[in-house]
């Protein structure tokens, strides 16, 4: 009787059917281009399977960035048949879209140097990598807060988070262009995407962009996870320039946006506040993003990463990991995309960063062995929602095989 393939085997195959010779494609199901974090995290799957591949995994994705140091949250590939919405001649931005995602990628080259990947090839991304950071600061914080606002709200790669539907009803719907979606019928059920509203709103705001020369267009909102993500990311980067002998101010900018965050903390809600820089409002939103400056350390801030963690560790309770949004919130979806399924990636970002939560590992590897390598999960049932064979689903179950 041939053996089962072990979790391993199987992680590696979904891999290899997402690879596409220089980049990985999240799946061939709903997204068959380069996604920008996607790329990041699968870079960090590649380091278990083939070092090489890994470094190519980041030369592609930075091959990608804009004279400005913006990195593409997609980069088209003129030969692919699949179809995908938007495609390249929405974005009216050549071969990409014309807004960035969360920077993972300092924190995914960390990983493959530290698993012995090219010096030198890494050396040579880490230029493109501080441009990419510094593009946050000069076209990202316009009232120079020392904190990251997203454009869309797929910028913030969590696209239908309860986080922007406030800022989202400014924006209205009429105003789209006629546009045919696509992702519906490539998944089991459409409750498990976005609503058609949002999807109007979505397209106007790539219209707005690229109407204003691809500056930030209206939709502007101070993110705490952006923000915690790229100060993350500059310590990485600072880590990597200091081992390769390169000057780079990271660590300052890093402290700075630590720093620029607490403007965002709620003492009432013991968690942190989102801010629309457009009406200047700042608002509260019970949802994982909140919770992202837990990944910074408790150096800096002692009493309110205790809160933040027993918050977490009470109100977020699932077998499965972190619930996207609060579960008892009436915003929660069990089933819709980033309103409330577990997510592979945010388990492994939060277990990789606070150790108290050092159990996700555990959560998330029993989930993928019972459901498979789904994109999301429900985290009342574990079920597997959205896309099969996810790559950073694989990727990080590989990470924590071999971590
Ligand atoms: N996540 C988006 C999608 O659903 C795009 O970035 O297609």
């Amino acid at each position: 009787m041939p053996s089962t393939p072990s979790l391993t085997e199987r992680a590696a195959h979904t891999l290899s059917l997402n690879d596409r010779g220089t980049h990985s494609i999240p799946s061939g199901q709903l997204y068959p281009h380069l996604w920008a974090w996607d790329s990041a995290f699968a870079a960090i799957g590649w380091s278990h399977l083939d070092l090489d591949r890994a470094v190519t995994e980041l030369e592609t994705l930075m091959r990608g960035q804009w004279s400005d140091g913006r990195v593409p949250h997609i980069v088209f590939s003129s030969q692919v048949t699949e179809s995908y919405f938007p495609d390249a001649s929405f974005w009216e931005a050549e071969q990409s879209s014309s807004i960035t995602q969360p920077p993972v990628w300092a924190i995914a080259a960390r990983r493959v140097l530290e698993r012995g990947g090219s010096a030198a090839r890494i050396k040579a991304l880490l230029p493109l990598i501080e441009r990419s950071h510094i593009y946050f600061k000069s076209a990202r914080d316009p009232l120079e807060w020392g904190l990251v606002s997203i454009a869309h709200p797929w910028e913030s790669g969590l696209d239908n988070s309860p986080a922007w539907d406030k800022p989202l009803s400014a924006i209205d719907p009429q105003e789209s262009p006629p546009f045919k979606r696509v992702d519906q019928a490539k998944v089991k059920d459409p409750k498990q995407r976005p609503t058609d509203d949002e999807y109007r709103r979505y397209a106007v705001l790539v219209k707005a962009i690229a109407k204003e020369g691809f500056g930030h267009g209206p939709f502007r909102v101070y993110c705490p996870l952006m923000t915690s993500l790229l100060a993350w990311a500059e310590k990485d980067l600072a880590w990597l320039c200091d081992r390769l002998s390169v000057n780079s101010e990271a660590e300052e900018r890093s402290r700075h946006l630590t720093q620029g965050l607490e403007r965002l903390y709620n003492a009432n809600q013991g968690f942190y506040d989102y801010f629309d820089i457009t009406t200047h409002t700042r608002y509260s939103n019970d949802v994982l993003g909140a919770y992202a400056p837990l990944m910074l350390g408790r150096d800096q801030r002692g009493h309110s990463h205790d809160r933040l963690l027993e918050r977490l560790l009470t109100e977020y309770k699932s077998p499965y990991g972190l619930p996207t949004t609060w579960p008892s919130s009436d915003q929660f979806d069990d089933q819709r995309y980033w309103r409330g399924p577990v997510w592979m990636n945010m388990n492994w970002l939060f277990s990789e960063a606070v150790e108290e939560l050092g159990f996700l590992k555990q959560n998330s590897l029993e989930l993928v062995e019972k459901s498979g390598f789904f994109e999301y999960f429900s985290p009342l049932t574990g079920e597997g929602l959205g896309a099969d064979q996810f790559t950073w689903t694989a990727a990080l179950t590989l990470d924590w095989l071999n971590g």
